[in-house]
């Protein structure tokens, strides 16, 4: 299959832009930026073209898509009326890095929400992606693009080689604003859970509608059934061997590190420490209090180590509050839950 690769990155041009929304709508798949990450996306009224989805990633079937919408009439056209809890989840973070599961009508295909009965929806903020959805006209299932197991795309020169000739067209749109995917929330017994943090944090949802909390899934190994079952896959993960690291106490979190250096180690941290560590290879995923920053580079870097002749990466954590819990929830999974934490 032709890829055709279109350069956002300065510029929308809008016609290419139209030509891509006319492939999604004919049952094409392609790739386009979001603000949290890259998406590869199909008509998500169309089961064949959402297998492409399933094939291209590898991705397991039981793993529902996210179904994406540009605007209101899109939600109601696939999802029965939300509580007044959910409507003002929606009202306070549609468009923006938020999905919600909310009940599905029967019109979505099995193939896109693994048959169950609820579907997550997200109303995307960034540009290319809103105009991209509204132009084609349909809903859009997209996970995010990246094979299966691997860190999800930040940049699209990150992911260009695992999809070129899989999918019909990629949308440079530049580094994605926030780096990590959205904020996946269920309302369950009127209360909203949280079974995937991220940018839009347990803080932000108790000052909308008073309550949060978070699902048992999220820094837990194996459930069997975690209500979101993307939760029960390998996710992130490098292919070395990997720890990853953290204490409250400055001095016990070097000295923890220090003690699992191995000869060829890779240290991804902070960038208060890199000079602490300067016979090694240092990944610095930015200031140690700025979360906004380290959200926006993990992937990258978890990316880029990969490349590097090592056989060992030590990963510093943050503390797992406020955006930090995103953070360490993607961390934990990227080191396969080798954690350490005094
Ligand atoms: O930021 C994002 O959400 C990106 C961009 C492209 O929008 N998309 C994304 O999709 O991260 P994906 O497929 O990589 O992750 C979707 C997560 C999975 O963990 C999946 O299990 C969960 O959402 N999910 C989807 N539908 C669900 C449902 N009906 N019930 C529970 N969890 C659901
Ligand atoms: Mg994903």
């Amino acid at each position: 299959m032709e890829t055709k690769i279109f350069d956002f990155r300065t510029n929308l041009n809008e016609e290419e832009l139209k030509y891509c929304a006319k492939c999604l709508k004919e049952g094409k798949i392609g790739i386009f930026p979001t603000e949290t990450v890259y998406g590869i996306g199909a008509n998500a009224l169309n089961n064949e073209a959402a297998s492409l989805i399933f094939k291209a990633k590898n991705r397991a079937k039981d793993n529902p898509l996210i179904i994406h919408i540009s605007n209101f009439k899109m939600l109601k056209d696939i999802t029965k009326p939300p509580t007044k809890i959910e409507q003002q989840l929606i009202d306070a973070f549609f468009p923006g890095p938020f999905t919600l599961i909310l009940r599905g009508k029967k019109n979505i295909p099995s193939k896109v929400n693994a048959g169950l009965k609820t579907v997550g929806i997200r109303m995307p903020e960034n540009e290319i992606a809103h105009k991209l959805i509204e132009y084609a006209g349909i809903p859009i299932c997209a996970p995010s693009a990246n094979l299966s197991s691997k860190p999800s795309g930040t940049k699209l020169e990150d992911i260009k080689s695992e999809f070129m000739g899989k999918v019909s067209f990629m949308i440079d749109g530049g580094p994605t604003k926030i780096g990590l995917e959205s904020t996946v929330c269920e309302v369950i017994d009127g209360i909203p859970t949280i079974l995937r943090p991220g940018k839009i944090t347990k803080e932000d949802i108790i000052s909308v509608v008073g309550s949060c909390k978070l699902d048992a899934s999220l820094f837990k190994e194996s459930i069997a059934t975690p209500r979101s079952p993307g939760m029960k896959y390998k996710h992130y993960a490098p292919s070395k061997p990997a720890i990853l690291i953290y204490s409250p106490d400055e001095s016990l979190l070097l000295k923890l590190i220090k003690e699992h250096l191995k000869p060829k180690t890779a240290i991804i941290g902070s960038k208060e420490h890199q000079h602490l560590f300067s016979k090694y290879q240092y990944f610095s995923y930015g200031k140690k209090n700025d979360l906004e920053e380290i959200m926006h580079n993990i992937f990258t870097i978890l990316r880029k180590v990969d490349k590097e002749d090592i056989d060992y990466i030590i990963i510093e954590g943050v503390k797992k509050e406020g955006l930090g819990l995103a953070i360490m929830n993607r961390l934990i999974r990227s080191v396969s839950f080798n954690y350490l934490e005094k």
